[in-house]
């Protein structure tokens, strides 16, 4: 078969007994970026995907992170992923173990470049299903400056830890989207229909301030959670800022909401002007500062920030799996780069108490010697399939 990559039978032996509760045991590609066909099956183990630069090693990432709601983790529209000059649709197809049970997920790019979502083979509508299955979370190296840079990329994180506890967030999340560009479209073509504005502005409310409150709650949640294990990695203080955060902080959600479709209307006319929308939780933001050293997150080396981000994940696989029975996926991407040795064992180990399934890429061999005896590995060589001979 084309584009398969193959396991690294020297370099892992047999991983030990799978503990993972929740897993991506089989995943198969079809026209996805550079693969034409691509299989790889690691039962409920951990995996190492190892390869050189360009050799598609994120590209199998991604495609596990359209399990997840949203547009994956290059955030790409649905014609993007399909390998260059195909005439086929791209497809990913996945059997999830969870506990005693197993799902079979699937994705791709459908009629009219609509996504399919497929759950054991039934198509389902909204990609809040996907979130009820399974739970995948990322850390790429980009991440690595997620505090330093502008607040979308930290609400876009944010979310996905609430789709965890919450999978009803990504429903609320899209429809909140899809009411504020509409009233930015009636806004821009000068629209003056009282009647159209307050009923998109009622759904703003509405699901502006749900989402605030979900947001609110999985912050304070990873608050606590990050306290308890403070070993090798920072444990922040987390705040989430904005005016609808503050306003679902300061009254119940109904007077909330009441007030939210309030400002709504009375800045039409400021956000005609702006081409904008001034009120709402797209604008609220995430802060961690580590009290230990006195610092907000941003002015951390890039190895502190980025251990900061790993120590939030790990609080919310430890949540997660203390509510769901099973902890997150975890898609852990050139994760040893700027990673000091004692935060990468410490790191493993934790996942590995856990249970947890993750993926974890890296150009260089010699990195993953730590998971030797735990992971699967897989050499990743430009969708091409050579049996590996180390
Ligand atoms: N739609 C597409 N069709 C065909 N090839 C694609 C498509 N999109 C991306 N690629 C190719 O996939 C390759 C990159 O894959 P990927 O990002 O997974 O590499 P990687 O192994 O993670 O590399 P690195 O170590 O540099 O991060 C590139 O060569 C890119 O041109
Ligand atoms: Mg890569």
């Amino acid at each position: 078969m084309r584009g398969l990559s193959v396991r690294l039978a020297h370099a892992n032996p047999s991983p030990g007994p799978a503990k993972a509760a929740a897993a991506v045991a089989r995943l198969d590609l079809a026209q996805f970026r550079s693969y034409a066909e691509l299989r790889i099956e690691p039962g409920a183990h951990p995996v190492a995907l190892v390869g050189p630069n360009g050799a598609g090693k994120t590209n199998i990432l991604e495609a596990i992170s359209f399990l997840a709601p949203g547009k994956g983790l290059r955030r790409a529209r649905v014609t993007e992923p399909e390998r260059r000059g195909s005439s086929a649709a791209w497809a990913v197809a996945a059997q999830v173990f969870k506990g005693e049970d197993e799902i079979r997920l699937g994705t791709g790019r459908g009629e009219g470049d609509k996504r399919i979502l497929r759950v054991d083979g039934r198509p389902v509508r909204g990609q809040q299903e996907f979130a009820e299955h399974l739970s995948v979370i990322w850390l790429l190296p980009e991440m690595d400056r997620l505090f330093a840079e502008g607040p979308g990329a930290r609400r876009r994180f944010l979310d996905r830890l609430v789709y965890g506890f919450d999978p009803e967030h990504a429903g609320r999340v899209s429809a909140y989207e899809y009411s504020m560009r509409e009233r930015a479209r009636l806004l821009a073509d000068g629209n003056r229909d009282d009647a159209w504005f307050a009923a998109l502005e009622d759904s703003l409310a509405r699901h502006g301030i749900a989402i605030a409150i979900a947001r609110g709650q999985t912050v304070a949640r990873l608050a606590r959670a990050v306290k308890a294990n403070i070993g090798a990695f920072p444990a922040p203080d987390l705040t989430l800022t904005g005016a609808i955060e503050t306003l679902v902080a300061e009254m119940p959600a109904l007077a909330a909401e009441d007030r939210a479709r309030e400002i709504l209307a009375a800045n039409r006319q400021s956000d005609a002007e702006s081409g904008s929308t001034a009120f709402g939780p797209h604008r609220g933001d995430l802060r961690a500062h580590w009290a230990a050293k006195d610092t907000a997150a941003e002015f951390l080396s890039t190895g502190e920030q980025k251990a900061l981000l790993i120590s939030l994940v790990l609080a919310y696989a430890r949540e997660l799996a203390a509510e769901r029975g099973h902890p997150p996926i975890l898609l852990l991407d050139e994760i040893c780069a700027h990673l000091d040795p004692v935060r990468r064992a410490a790191l493993f180990d934790e996942l590995d108490a856990l249970g947890a399934q993750y993926w974890a890429t890296g150009a260089d061999l010699d990195a993953f010697a730590l998971l030797r005896e735990r992971a699967v590995f897989f050499a990743v060589q430009d969708g091409v399939c050579d049996p590996h001979r180390g």
